[in-house]
């Protein structure tokens, strides 16, 4: 490889560690994203025109209109997708990702059959990998997005884990078998991209309610894995680098979210992967009666409150309530109230969601505070605005082991002295089942849609 080409891969590397970085924080994000993304452009422009090419191989036009429409396509669905459908947008492209993988493994085995000398056992089980996690990645992320968008209801056969674990050790042996024979026969390559595709549906199928989080940041590390080894293939440093990068983030950020849900790696890839025990929506009956209020009531109790404590949830991504939910803070700090917000880590539809959202209306981000942090506290909180927000919340995965959250970490807003909750309706949250909170004795309902009733809310604060 030429040295102005090799110093480009260097340059693109440190963006890319750098981008790492910045993406670490809401209000250097952005410009972190920028970065990495230069990082990217240099690493193509670098290899189109540098790269030691055979002549005939590459084709300029064809990799053009590729770039194009790739360009154009992401540029629409980025600028169109609103902030709630983010997660299925990552999981979009995590399976083209996995796909490419695939391909590229597929094109790789192509050039090896008919050939007298055969790929070294390390180069084929390089292949078989990309083909492999390649249709895992591709498949799996296929399902986790059409069970995002709500298209695909969970699919639980009987004894599916233990189908599933001998599907993944049948995969590898018959990958082994594969590289131990030397073949270079289409029909085993084909049988074993079918059995690949065919396990990544399976893998994800049954895995439902507040398990997903988990899931999509496990297959967004296989997607760096995918592409690291195709930089092994293509014994490029820079795909390889950034391969390795976006594997090991998603796999730390698979453990953050795996303690968030209370889950083990272990019990994530061969276990119990969205409950075995107890199927979503299941839990224990919640009943007894609930205590209604409205705009001018709250704004009393959130008036002459010393301490008030916000929880935001999905619900306030959906009405975009953000910038309201920061005029009724501001207002009420003005008053004397000490506000802060409670952060969950698996609040809303995407890791970082509430962190993004509030950053979006210009919270002060020392006033989120993480759920760790806050929990002490609200033993001496005088009320709890919880918006938009109800598994998070939900006491059940403390107190009802039948419940499929059984065990998750939550807020512990039951702890305050008083809790006002607003949603529209008594409905469930993502998790599919009732929460008991909204039936406690210090629980009052505001009910409505969260801009609205925020709304409201500051206009009676302002007449006080
Ligand atoms: P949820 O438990 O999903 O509850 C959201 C609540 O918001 C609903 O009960 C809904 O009740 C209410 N709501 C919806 N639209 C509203 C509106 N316009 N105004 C007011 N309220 C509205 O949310 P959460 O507490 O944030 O918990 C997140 C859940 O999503 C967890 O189960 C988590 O595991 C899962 N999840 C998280 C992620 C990540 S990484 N964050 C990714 C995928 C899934 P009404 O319909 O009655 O209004």
């Amino acid at each position: 490889m030429n040295i102005s080409l090799s110093i480009i891969y260097l340059i693109a590397t440190v963006t890319f560690v750098i981008g790492l970085k910045f993406l670490g924080h809401p209000e250097t994000a952005k410009k972190g994203n920028l970065i990495s993304a230069v990082g990217m452009i240099l690493a193509i422009i670098g290899t189109l025109f540098l790269h030691d090419f055979e002549v005939p191989t590459i084709n300029y036009i064809l990799i053009g209109a590729a770039l194009l429409i790739g360009t154009i396509l992401g540029w629409v669905i980025a600028m169109k997708v609103a902030m709630t459908k983010m997660p299925e947008l990552v999981s979009l492209f995590n399976g083209f990702g996995g796909g490419s993988a695939l391909l590229i493994g597929l094109v790789e085995f192509s050039k090896s059959v008919g050939v007298v000398e055969k790929p070294s056992a390390a180069i084929t089980s390089t292949i078989l990998s990309a083909i492999v996690i390649g249709s895992i990645t591709f498949t799996g992320s296929l399902v986790a997005w059409a069970k995002l968008n709500g298209s695909m209801k969970d699919l639980r056969l009987p004894k599916y884990n233990l189908i599933n674990n001998i599907i993944f050790i049948l995969l590898v042996a018959f990958s082994a078998y594969i590289v131990l024979m030397n073949t270079d026969s289409y029909l085993l390559i084909y049988v074993l991209l079918i059995a690949s595709l065919i396990y990544g549906y399976l893998f994800v199928a049954p895995i439902g309610g507040a398990d997903m989080p988990v899931v999509i940041s496990l297959l967004n590390s296989l997607t760096g894995i995918a592409a690291a080894i195709t930089g092994i293939l293509y014994d490029n440093k820079v795909m390889l680098v950034g391969g390795i990068l976006v594997g090991s983030a998603g796999l730390i950020l698979t453990f953050v979210m795996c303690n968030a849900m209370n889950r083990s790696l272990k019990n994530v890839i061969f276990g119990a992967f969205g409950g075995d025990s107890v199927a979503a929506g299941a839990g224990s009956k919640v009943g007894g009666t609930i205590k209604k209020t409205t705009a001018s009531d709250a704004a009393v109790m959130m008036n002459y409150a010393n301490k008030v404590v916000i929880v935001p949830g999905y619900g306030l991504a959906v009405a975009q309530a953000q910038h309201v939910i920061h005029e009724l803070e501001e207002l009420l700090t003005k008053k004397g109230v000490d506000v802060s917000y409670a952060i969950h880590p698996v609040a809303g539809r995407m890791p970082g969601h509430m962190n993004v959202l509030l950053a979006e209306s210009n919270v002060d981000y020392d006033k989120l505070i993480e759920m760790d942090s806050i929990n002490p506290q609200f033993t001496n909180t005088d009320v709890v605005l919880v918006v938009g927000a109800n598994d998070v919340v939900n006491p059940a995965a403390h107190n009802d082991p039948s419940s499929p959250i059984y065990g998750m970490p939550i807020l512990d807003v039951e702890n305050a002295k008083h809790i006002i909750v607003n949603k529209r309706s008594m409905n469930a949250g993502y998790a599919g089942i009732e929460n008991e909170l909204f039936f406690n004795q210090k629980t009052s309902m505001l009910f409505g849609d969260a801009k609205d009733a925020l709304t409201k809310l500051v206009a009676e604060l302002k007449n006080m």
